[in-house]
């Protein structure tokens, strides 16, 4: 009997060791793929209207935006492309300051407009890009009879620029880029000609002319290589300091990214520091550069569909953190990273305007 007790109990320890092998923390339990009726393939995709929209913005993810010029209004295939995927449009160059107001007091309006009335007329939300940014910004600004101007001419030019634009689309623009990579690589601020002549102030002086012009608009800080520890540290400082003062509401992360990178690491960690803070958080230019390969090949779509699968995946788990995904493009012949002779697919949909194999791959969820 002794010995059938002590049987019995090796038995019940055997057991119980073999179960604990299921949770070795180093091999996860594989989750079986998710079964849903979203589009595999062209056929598939042809037989639906449904688009990027109905899969994220309507199903309570996030919208889904995209960057366009004011042609692409004047095209049906684009307008049709427009309308089936996207619940969000940013300018891609008509409101920046170039464009908008090339020289002093005299407003270039019309480009902008065309953006913003087809969004309110077709029931689409509006990002505004960019107030202040170091690119495409006439030199006239920091120029005063020859010489350079003072800070204080700058700072004013800055804010009668500010009033004049978020004023015009006051209650069209829910969300303006206020200030655009005012942060250095290395990390501490771009040695701009806005810092060079009026230091950090610039900074503040363009987000509190946003708020006084429209205090119901949400404001952000936007940047590239976002996710780089040296520059996220200054941005999360920049981002501190503006949060005191009640300036910003979000922070954009621009997403120029690579069929490597970067890593989800990294993204996470930027998305955890940034939310930490308490601004939400908008993915504001994304697109994948397929590097110097002159044609789209297998491999290079291989490793597109994981990079946009993967990178959305983590979009979808920060789904309360992030409210925007916007596309820098409509399709890749239109993108800035496709130039004569260095051709580039970034995109997700192509040239005939049909989705490419990474399109499957953000909807497959
Ligand atoms: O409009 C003129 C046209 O009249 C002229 O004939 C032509 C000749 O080059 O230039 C046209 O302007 C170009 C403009 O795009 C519109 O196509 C500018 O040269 C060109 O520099 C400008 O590039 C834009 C770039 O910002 C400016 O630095 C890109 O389209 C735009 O995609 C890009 O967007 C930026 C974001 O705003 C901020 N984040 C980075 C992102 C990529 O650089």
């Amino acid at each position: 009997m002794k010995k059938l007790f002590y049987l019995f109990l090796s038995i019940l320890i055997f057991v119980s060791c073999s179960d604990s092998g299921g949770e070795d923390p180093i091999d996860p339990p594989i989750e079986p793929p998710v079964e849903n009726d979203r589009p595999k393939n062209m056929e598939e995709y042809n037989a639906t209207s449904d688009g990027l929209r109905d899969y994220y913005f309507e199903d309570g993810y996030f919208d889904i935006g995209v960057a366009i010029s004011p042609q692409s209004l004047d095209k049906p295939d684009e307008v049709a492309l427009i309308k089936r995927h996207m619940n969000s449009l940013t300018a891609e160059n008509a409101m920046k300051w170039s464009s908008i107001e090339p020289t002093e007091g005299n407003f270039n309006w019309s480009d902008a407009d065309k953006i913003v009335d087809f969004a309110v007329a077709n029931d689409l939300k509006v990002r505004g890009h960019t107030l202040c940014w170091h690119q495409q910004v006439p030199d006239w600004i920091f120029e005063d009879n020859g010489v350079e101007a003072s800070k204080e001419l700058v700072l004013e030019r800055l804010k009668s620029h500010i009033a004049a634009v978020v004023g015009r689309y006051k209650g069209k623009i829910y969300a303006w880029d206020v200030v655009n990579e005012a942060i250095d690589d290395g990390g501490g601020y771009r040695n701009s000609k806005w810092y060079s002549i009026c230091g950090e102030d610039y900074i503040f002086e363009a987000f509190n002319a946003a708020r006084e012009a429209d205090p119901d608009a949400k404001l952000f800080y936007n940047d590239y290589n976002a996710t780089e520890p040296q520059k996220r540290y200054s941005i999360e400082k920049l981002l501190e300091d503006l949060i005191s003062r009640q300036l910003v509401d979000g922070m954009g992360l621009q997403g120029h990214w690579n069929l490597d990178g970067p890593y989800l690491s990294r993204i996470r960690d930027a998305f955890d520091g940034y939310a930490a803070l308490g601004v939400e958080l908008q993915i504001t230019e994304l697109d994948i550069n397929t590097g110097s390969a002159t044609e789209y090949t297998s491999t290079i779509e291989s490793k597109q569909k994981s990079a946009y699968g993967r990178y959305f995946q983590e979009f979808r788990d920060y789904k309360d953190e992030i409210t925007s995904v916007t596309f820098w493009g409509l399709t890749d012949d239109h993108s800035w990273l496709n130039q004569p002779g260095k051709p580039n697919f970034p995109l997700l949909f192509d040239k005939n305007y049909d989705p490419k194999g990474p399109y499957f791959d953000v909807i497959d969820f």
